[in-house]
């Protein structure tokens, strides 16, 4: 197909999504292509645009997704909870049940989090472990009046920064620690930083909104225009802000690259490691398989013969030297991982150990409590 819009005429998203529909089968996918193009080469004033460039623009968004690339790669940012992430193959693309994991993580830290604690899990079906309350406030504190959570494998900082986001406004003594054993993936994270405290800047009273100007926020899916407004929800807090510049980055592997000023400090671990064996990596969805990380995806056998848990046990063996008396750790696995990986937490040491749903029914996360 050689454009998506025809020959080119004037600009009309009617005709444009209905084209652009016919070719992909979707058209939810066809509209926001179509807002990622309107948004990238915006209309000033009511000016006509030059629609060859957006026909161009489109096509080879097009072009991309008919060779099966992801559409939150073509697009280039995605929403995750209530913020928009920028996204390339650096970096895997956040799944829906990771925000679950954010949603068992804040309530670790006794924060309520964008949707609320009770109403969104009994929405999603995480049922409260028998004959245990839900926590009141955070425990685990580490050096006295000092919250600190640890995003282990962040990636593109999906859980680190919504944590800084959501639990920010309301622990004043909040820091985030976000590691990756990918430099790419830090810079993506770190990209991603950047365009949430602008577009925070943007939407903060009495601030004016601005494009990106050259050296910030350079990465490809940074966030401007109409897609810097998709931010979600209210304006960020100052608390919020103020979490997202003191978050810290560290390079290496799991816990290694973390000071060791922070052992038996943090309050809350959370990771989503690679967790799928190398067995099933073959027979992933190509749209997985040849475009998301393979670092990001694949995991060795661990101890207990079960195939994709290595990294797993690496982080539940690690996790009680630096977690504080009461801390939490929330990891997201694989279902059939799920009993290996409450066996091994009580064998390390964890108090508590339990796993929560997801919205499949389906065991998707540890939590054990130092
Ligand atoms: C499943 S992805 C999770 C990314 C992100 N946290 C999310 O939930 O969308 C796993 C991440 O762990 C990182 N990773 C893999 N091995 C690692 C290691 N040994 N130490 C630290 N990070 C690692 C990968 O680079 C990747 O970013």
């Amino acid at each position: 197909m050689s454009s998506p819009t025809g020959e080119a005429g004037p600009w009309s998203r009617h005709d444009v999504v209905a084209r652009v529909t016919a070719v992909l089968g979707s058209a939810q996918e066809a509209r926001w292509l179509v807002d990622h193009v309107e948004a990238a080469i915006p209309s000033a004033g009511g000016a006509t645009v030059d629609s060859r460039v957006r026909c161009d623009l489109l096509a080879a968004l097009v072009a991309r997704r008919q060779a099966g690339e992801p559409l939150q790669y073509v697009l280039g940012h995605w929403s995750f909870r209530s913020i928009e992430l920028g996204l390339d193959r650096r970096v895997l693309i956040p799944r829906p049940e990771t925000e679950q994991v954010v949603e068992v993580a804040l309530r670790a830290l006794g924060v309520l989090g964008v949707s609320g604690v009770s109403g969104s899990l009994r929405r999603v079906g995480l049922a409260e472990p028998s004959g245990q309350a839900p926590p009141t406030g955070a425990s685990g504190t580490g050096r006295q009046g000092r919250t600190v959570a640890v995003d282990l494998g962040t990636g593109s900082g999906a859980i680190a920064l919504s944590i800084a986001v959501e639990a920010g406004s309301e622990l004043s003594d909040l820091t985030v620690w976000a590691t990756d054993l990918s430099a790419g993936a830090l810079g993506v994270a770190r990209a991603n930083r950047e365009a949430l405290i602008d577009a925070a800047g943007a939407t903060l009273p009495g601030s004016i909104g601005e494009a990106p100007g050259p050296g910030r926020a350079a990465h490809p899916g940074a966030l401007w225009g109409r897609d810097q407004e998709r931010q979600r929800g209210e304006p960020f807090s100052p608390g919020a802000v103020r979490a997202l510049r003191s978050l810290q980055f560290a390079h290496g592997s799991w816990f290694d690259p973390l000071p060791a000023s922070l052992r038996g400090a943090v309050t809350l671990v959370v990771a989503n490691p690679p967790y799928v064996s190398r067995t099933d990596y073959p027979r992933l969805d190509p749209g997985v398989r040849e475009w998301e990380p393979e670092l990001a995806l694949v995991a060795g056998t661990g101890t207990g013969g079960v195939g994709g848990t290595a990294e797993i046990e690496t982080v539940v063996r690690q996790a009680p030297t630096w977690l504080a008396p009461g801390g939490t750790l929330v990891v997201e696995i694989d279902p059939v991982q799920a009993y290996g990986a409450i066996d091994l937490a009580r064998r390390v040491g964890f108090s508590a150990v339990r796993t929560e749903r997801d919205l499949a029914g389906r065991n998707r996360m540890l939590v054990a409590v130092r």
